[in-house]
């Protein structure tokens, strides 16, 4: 969910509604804000749909200048207007991101049945912090999360304290900041970026209060903090469109920019350097071993990682999805390095395989897009890409540029362990800094992309095969065909189809092929001539220049020649351009794909 509150000395319904269009990507399924009107008193307006949606059902004019805003992806409850936030009970109104797990004993305990209107966790906390609120609302705040189990960042506003906004986190992420406009508080900061670029990390366990002259912040002994404000160094325009139709593709055509931002500053004279990031040498010296952890996008990523590091340095690498490592015993000693990949920081399956990670080894490290987001400030290091603020749901740049900081963190570490000379380290790096211009060749070819997605639109069902560094590549082209055009898509082993999935090949069932590493290229094309003579429909993408064998494909698309190990940034790109024209051929909106938010915090 996206949550964002406001108090200032300007109309508060405005920025209240375009921080929320700018949150939109962490749940879209229904919006609402309260706000005090001129009449002194609480009102809400809340609506299923987007925020457009609750733009239309908002006052034109209105001159409240404080309130909180919500834009929710359901957890408990159906997705109706009555379980839409604000949540309102007598004096209270109140939104949450997270999760109250306790909420049915709360209930019972503190007798709550007849204040619930809905079917949510949260409101429960509305109607428990009505229960506690005589004058003192710090107080009420204070016995209430004394109860309540979960993940929570409230906002709250008390019917008696005009124009202030109360609020209090645990491990949901909010930032905030006091700025000429007012004070801001939110789950990130792209929800007011056009007003301040500073901001703060609500700290976990204390109590802002939000005035229109300043936020204060104490611990819930009452000893006041003073917060530590941290500069972006990106701006609006960064999270804008930019003239492009989607949000995706704008982000697709960034990553040669990217990486070259998220790379450059880590080479020095042809090697990777690190110590701006205050990352010592040591920190790499007897790595026996490395888990990465990570979900979605960024877990493939971590395959590409894993592929790439144990093929190259001969250690033993495991990808475990994080919310699969907590159940596990895992197989940790203090010499293993675990590698954390975010794009947001504040997945909350992966903070909590961290936190697990830490209590085995010291040598925790994050790949994390977000600055001083929670998987940053809780790994030992933290590297953070640079992609700039990712808006569009399915990810693209941040997954090219968490692969690139995987290949510099693979050279170091080869180079520490004596696994690479400084020659091949420095051959291998030059490749590196030269994927930019290779994936600009790659984003040349988009329109044979749309055009050969006119055969997929209609397709049930697809495949996606490779063997190798391929394979992990296309485990991410399925999942981005998936998320945003609903097609059916499996990624598979190449040489493991023929094992039973073969049997759903049928014909003009569209594969998509991928053969760049020449040491199994031949047995790649082996597979793929299965899967054409069972009637696929064969979308081949190599570092051939042309295939001259009509026999093996239906379309095939040609990457420029690089080191097979680089080949995955130039095939990446084309099977995001893929997922992105399918998606705009089904007539869909690739940037907020149905079920789906960008930043997790709920498990
Ligand atoms: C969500 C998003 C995915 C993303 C995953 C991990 O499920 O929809 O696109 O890959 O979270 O997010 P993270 O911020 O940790 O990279």
């Amino acid at each position: 969910c996206g949550i964002i509150g406001f108090t200032g000395g300007r109309e508060a319904q405005s920025i209240l509604l375009d921080g929320l269009s700018s949150l939109e990507y962490r749940g879209y399924d229904s919006a609402g804000i309260s706000y005090f009107g001129a009449d002194g008193k609480i009102h809400i307006r809340k609506t299923i749909g987007k925020v457009k949606d609750l733009r239309a059902i908002c006052d034109d004019e209105n001159s409240a200048t404080c309130g909180i805003g919500h834009t929710r992806w359901a957890t408990h409850g159906g997705v109706t207007t009555t379980n839409a936030h604000p949540h309102r009970v007598g004096r209270v109104s109140l939104i949450h991101n997270g999760i109250i797990e306790n909420y049915h004993e709360l209930v019972k305990e503190y007798h709550l049945e007849s204040d619930l209107k809905s079917d949510t966790d949260t409101e429960v906390a509305a109607a428990l912090l009505n229960h506690f609120y005589e004058e003192d609302p710090k107080e009420a705040i204070r016995k209430t999360v004394a109860l309540v189990k979960g993940t929570y960042g409230f906002c709250i506003m008390f019917q008696d304290f005009p124009n202030t906004i109360f609020s209090i986190r645990s491990v949901s992420p909010l930032v905030a900041t006091h700025c000429e406009a007012g004070s801001f508080i939110a789950s990130d900061l792209t929800a007011f970026i056009e007003f301040s670029k500073e901001y703060f990390i609500v700290p976990e366990g204390h109590i802002l209060t939000l005035t229109k002259d300043a936020i204060e912040v104490e611990t819930l002994e009452g000893v006041s903090v003073n917060p530590e404000y941290m500069t972006v160094d990106w701006d609006v325009t960064a999270a804008q469109k930019d003239g492009y139709p989607h949000y995706m593709i704008k982000e697709i055509h960034e990553q040669p920019q990217a990486i070259l931002r998220t790379i450059t500053p880590r080479i020095k004279n042809g090697l990777p350097f690190f110590e701006d990031d205050q990352i010592p040498d040591s920190f790499f010296e007897g790595v026996t071993d490395i888990t990465i952890i990570a979900c979605g996008t960024a877990m493939y990523a971590g395959m590409v990682g894993k592929t790439m590091i144990q093929n190259r340095l001969q250690i033993p690498v495991t990808v475990t999805i994080a919310s699969e490592f907590r159940y596990e015993m895992p197989i940790l000693s203090k010499n293993s390095m675990v590698i954390a990949v975010s794009q947001s920081g504040e997945t909350i399956d992966t903070l909590e395989a961290l936190r697990l990670a830490s209590k085995y080894t010291d040598r925790t490290i994050s790949l994390v897009n977000v600055k001083g987001s929670s998987i940053a400030r809780e790994s030992h290091y933290a590297l953070y890409t640079h992609a700039g603020p990712e808006i569009a749901v399915a990810s693209t740049k941040a997954y090219t540029v968490q692969c690139a900081t995987m290949y510099l963190l693979a050279c170091k570490l080869g180079l520490s362990l004596g696994k690479m000379s400084e020659a091949d380290a420095k051959e291998f790096i030059k490749t590196l800094e030269s994927v930019p211009d290779y994936i600009e060749a790659v984003i040349a070819k988009a329109s044979d992309v749309e055009q050969l997605t006119r055969q997929m639109i209609n397709s049930e069902h697809t495949f996606f095969i490779g063997r190798g560094l391929d394979y992990t590549l296309t485990m991410e082209g399925a999942l981005k065909l998936k998320e945003i055009s609903y097609i059916h898509a499996e990624s598979y082993a190449a040489g493991e189809l023929k094992h039973g999935t073969i049997a759903l090949i049928a014909e003009g069932v569209p594969v998509i092929a991928v053969a760049t590493q020449k040491h199994v290229y031949s047995k790649t094309i082996s597979n793929i001539r299965e899967v054409k003579a069972r009637g696929a429909y064969v979308i081949l993408l190599s570092m051939d220049e042309k295939i001259t064998d009509d026999s093996i494909c239906d379309v095939h698309i040609s990457l420029p020649q690089v080191p097979d190990e680089f080949a995955i940034f130039e095939a990446v790109v084309i099977l995001q351009l893929i997922a992105y024209y399918t998606s705009v051929g089904k007539g869909l909106n690739p940037d907020q794909p149905r079920n789906l938010a960008k930043s997790v915090t709920v498990e």
